[in-house]
This record gives C-alpha cells, structure tokens and sequence, in this order.
C-alpha cells in the first residue's frame, strides 16, 4: 500500500482563494480586515513563521502588521502593547508569536488579549467555548488538520484518533474537534507508557512532538491509518516532522508531507479566523 497524501498546500490554497472572496466583499461593505501579531526577541523560526503570516495576509488583501519588540521587553511594556492593541478599532486581529521569552508569564499575556480579537484561539473563554462544543475562534493548527481530514473525506465519526500532543496550541483544542465529530479520542504524551502499543489502534494517528529524538514508525501505525505530521525538528541542520515518512507511507493510507501538509494550513485558517473576527467585530456576522 502507498499512502494518499494530504496535500496542504492544495487545500490551504483553495481556502485562501475563498478567504480573498471574502475579504473583496468585507471590504465592498466598508470593513478592512486587519491582523497585528508581535514578536518578543529574535528566534530566527519564530521570526521565519510570521513572515510567512504576513506574506498570507498581503496575498488575500488583508491589512496587518508586526510589532517586533527586544527580548528584554517586560511583562508590563508586552501588556501594554496588548492593551493598546485591545482598542485600537483598526485591528481585528491579534497574535501574540510563542513561545515567548522565558521571564515572560505566556498565560497572562494571552489573556490579556480581548477574545474576540483573539485570533490564536488561545484566551481561556475561546478555549472553554471550545471545550463545551461551541466552535468560534478556534487554534489554527486543529482547525487546519480538521479541514484537511475533511477534504479528503477521512471519517472522524466513531473512528478511534490519538494525539500524541497536550498542549493547549494543539492537542487539546485538537481533541475537541475530534470529540465534536464523534471520533473516540486518545491522548498521548511524553509520558506516555509503550506509545506504539497504543497507538497501533489509532484509525488517525496525530504526531506533534517535533524533537529530533522522536520518530513515528511503521511499528506505531496501524495499516490503513491516517497519520498526520504536525512535528517540526532539525536533524543534522535539515528541518523534518516526527514521522518516518518512508516506511509509515507503506502502512498508512493517509499521510500529511512535511513540508507542504499542515504548516500551509495553519496560516490559511489564520486568515479565516481574522475574517471571522472582522466580521465579529462589524456586527454583519
Ligand atoms: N508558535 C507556533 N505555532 C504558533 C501559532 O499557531 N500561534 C502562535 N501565536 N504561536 C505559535
């Protein structure tokens, strides 16, 4: 068997392309859809992720720009750039880029986000409407993976999916959409007892660790699995996901590349969320 591939970057265009539909008729009607994202220091892949957002933005006609502060910035300065942001009527939009600074409390600054403009869908009243299955603005990693499964037509309902992820970026709101389309959730993490035992009974297996000593093998895989790639390491300076791509594409029937599977749709549903936001924002939703 060779597995399918989920082709991202297919599917992130074709939502793009709709998202540029949208923004064209928002603007029609006199709302400009504007993201601002901030950058707190110099991670050259942080850094190399918000280009890639800004770049995404500019090709739909949505307005945004980065604020990019020191790495010594203060929790109070990182504040009250938010706040500033928070009412400034022009933004839609915010993204704070994580991880941040170690001397900076990340969970205070998401809060501080107002969370309608919280486009990240990280601010603890978008993640508990998550949690009680009302889907607004929602992380876009999980949404992504949902719409790619969905594409391609990969049931979620009654199938057994496992995560091998708990954040709160990722695994949790990912189990949460997995839930809400009745799939019959598992989740993994690093201390996780015999991972491929367990993980041999997944239908959709979900790797995001993204350390160079963690690999997905054929032996996690359960033939004729969906396994998707959401791990990003560098080995030997060359960047690749947690899967053994090789091997697992010989059991698999589904399978996400890396690059090209959910990184191109994490950014397309960014913009979907500051569409969404907008639209909340001008009362026409
Ligand atoms: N760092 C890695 N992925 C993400 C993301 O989706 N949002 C933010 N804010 N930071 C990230």
């Amino acid at each position: 068997m060779t597995a399918t591939i989920l082709d991202g970057k297919l599917v992130a265009a074709e939502a793009k392309k709709h998202v540029k539909v949208e923004v064209e008729r928002m603007k029609a009607s006199g709302t400009n859809p504007h993201l601002s994202t901030v950058l707190v220091g110099d991670e050259p892949a942080s850094a190399s992720y918000l280009k890639s957002k800004h770049k995404a933005c500019q090709e739909a006609g949505i307005g945004s720009e980065n604020h990019h502060l020191p790495v010594e910035t203060t929790q109070k300065e990182l504040e009250n750039l938010i706040f500033k942001l928070n009412v400034d009527p022009k933004v839609n939009g915010i993204l704070v880029q994580l991880p941040l600074p170690g001397h900076l409390d990340e969970n205070t600054v998401i809060e501080r986000i107002v969370p309608y403009k919280d486009v990240d869908g990280l601010h603890p009243m978008n993640a508990g409407k998550l949690a009680s299955g009302i889907e607004g603005l929602v992380p876009c990693t999980p949404k992504g993976i949902v719409k790619l499964l969905e594409h391609y037509k990969v049931p979620l309902r009654g199938q057994r999916a496992m995560i091998v992820n708990r954040s709160t970026l990722v695994g949790r709101p990912l189990a949460m959409l997995f839930l809400n389309r009745d799939a019959t959730v598992t989740m993994a993490h690093s201390k996780t007892l015999n991972l491929p035992e367990v993980s041999r009974s997944a239908d959709i297996l979900v790797s995001a660790v993204g350390r160079s000593n963690f690999q997905v093998e054929a032996k996690h895989v359960k033939p004729g699995a969906a396994v998707v790639d959401v791990g990003l390491s560098r080995v030997d300076g060359k960047l690749r996901g947690d899967v053994d791509f090789g091997e697992v594409s010989k059991v698999a029937k589904y399978l996400t590349p890396v690059p090209g599977g959910v990184g191109p749709m994490t950014v397309a549903m960014l913009l979907e969320n500051t569409v969404m936001a907008a639209m909340i924002q001008s009362g026409k939703n």
